[in-house]
């Protein structure tokens, strides 16, 4: 990506679309009213709270990322999006259950403005999930035709100048890759023939591609990750990105093993357990479903600890993921870690993590910066994967040749020189050489 000769100005209201208004969606939205009421602070944002260095350690600059880069503010978005459920975001919140009473209380007129579009839903890949709020009509075509005169509506009913779609959706089934995904040529025709390879969150991503819409993906659904929508995005000039946001276990994960692997400690062994009672666990805990995290959740240590290159540390690891649905839990997950670790002449050790976290209060800040890092990336005329945002998801998207960026630290430094290299100022290598000559 080239850097950007100028890069167009956020002005007017930027419309995030989110297919799936649940418990992550509407703590985006309640919690983006309650802090511009002033009952909260967008922590775990870094678009709203990091800062970044520029220059020499020795200039002192280290502005806002939000004073540095022209991102849209918080009382430009309008949100919109698709549910099966018919609830209003102030319903749907209370039923997620995430935020309490007294917050949705405060904006509840806010929130009760935001109404689901019917969706494209089709329970041959969401199993565990019967709404009746749905679209009708017949076939995949018809149904792409559908979502972009939504997308054309919302645009023109909300006088928005911009858009950015964020899948917020459960999981679907696990889909491999076929060779209809190849091109768009027979991306276009499988869909007009009704192909099963083709969900409905590619139906969406498809749609918004079309309308020169920017599409994220927060669930690890194959749904842009295939060659078809790449060259989509690239031919549209629109940026993309997935896959699925790396909270909770995940993020501990790549917190944790870049630091075994800088110090050379050996892993032999890396079991993970979930609980958690919120309607994604439900969907979770159908085994197709299922698969589809499993895979999105496996690759991190692999790429992480390079065992093909550190044979006698990672070369013999034994990785387990496992996920509960466990009712009484709510959104008030627990993950837990035992990690067997090896030291000096191979003497072992344990490490055990158990995490109370909150899966939704993880994922809206990232849902924040994602749609407005992204919407930036529009600006600056960078269609295609962003890359540089790897920092947000637990399967990174990147080029069909290079593996993956999963290490937390690296995905930052490469996150924030890409803010530096858009606004021309130097990259920041850490050599520091010169502070000593
Ligand atoms: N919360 C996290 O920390 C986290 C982390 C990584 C990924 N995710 C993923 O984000 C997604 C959302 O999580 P959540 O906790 O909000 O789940 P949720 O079950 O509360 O919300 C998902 C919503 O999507 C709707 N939906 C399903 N299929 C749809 C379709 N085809 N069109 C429109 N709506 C549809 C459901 O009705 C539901 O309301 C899940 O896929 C989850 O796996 C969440």
């Amino acid at each position: 990506m080239d850097q950007p000769s100028t890069i167009k100005p956020a002005n007017g209201k930027l419309g995030i679309l989110m297919p799936g208004m649940g418990a992550v969606a509407t703590t985006v939205i309640a919690g983006v009213e309650a802090i511009k009421a002033g009952l909260g602070q967008p922590i775990g944002s870094l678009s709203q709270m990091g800062t970044i260095r520029l220059g020499k350690r020795t200039e002192g600059r280290s502005p806002l990322i939000k004073d540095f880069v022209p991102l849209a503010g918080l009382d430009d978005l309008v949100f919109g999006g698709w549910d099966v459920f018919p609830d209003d975001a102030y319903e749907a919140a209370a039923h997620a259950g995430v935020l309490e009473k007294d917050t949705l209380n405060a904006i509840e007129e806010r929130l009760r403005t935001v109404k689901p579009m019917k969706a494209v839903f089709d329970r041959d890949y969401v199993r565990r999930l019967e709404g009746s709020h749905i679209k009708s009509g017949k076939d995949k075509w018809g149904m792409v035709l559908e979502v972009r005169e939504d997308i054309q509506r919302f645009k023109e009913d909300n006088g928005v100048d911009r858009l950015v779609m964020i899948w917020c959706g459960s999981t679907e089934i696990f889909l491999e890759p076929n060779p209809v995904h190849n091109d768009i040529e027979s991306l276009e025709k499988a869909i007009k023939e009704n192909h099963t390879s083709i969900a409905p969150s590619m139906i969406y991503a498809y749609a918004a591609l079309q309308e020169g819409v920017p599409f994220l993906n927060g669930a690890p659904n194959l749904t842009v990750d295939i060659p078809a929508m790449i060259q989509l995005a690239k031919q549209q000039g629109v940026p993309i990105g997935g896959k699925d946001f790396k909270t909770g276990q995940t993020l501990m994960k790549t917190i944790l093993a870049p630091g075994f692997k800088a110090r050379m400690l050996g892993v032999r062994g890396w079991f993970s357990t979930n609980i958690l009672g919120n309607r994604d666990g439900e969907v979770l805990d159908d085994p197709y479903s299922f698969k589809t995290k499993e895979v999105s959740k496996l690759d991190v240590l692999e790429y992480i600890l390079q065992p093909e290159l550190h044979k006698e540390l990672y070369g013999d690891i034994y990785h387990k993921v496992r996920i509960n649905y466990y009712p009484p839990r709510g959104d008030e997950k627990e993950g837990w870690d035992n990690i067997d670790i090896f030291g000096w002449l191979g003497y072992p050790m344990q490490i055990k993590v158990d995490f109370l976290c909150r899966d939704s209060i993880l994922a809206a800040p990232l849902v924040l910066d994602l749609v407005l890092f992204t919407d930036l990336a529009q600006r600056c005329g960078w269609g295609g994967i962003q890359e540089w945002l790897s920092f947000y998801f637990k399967s990174p998207q990147a080029a069909p040749d290079l593996y993956p960026e999963h290490d937390i630290f690296i995905q930052l430094m490469k996150l924030k020189n890409t803010l530096r290299f858009m606004m021309g100022e130097d990259l920041i290598t850490h050599l520091g050489q010169e502070y000593y000559d």
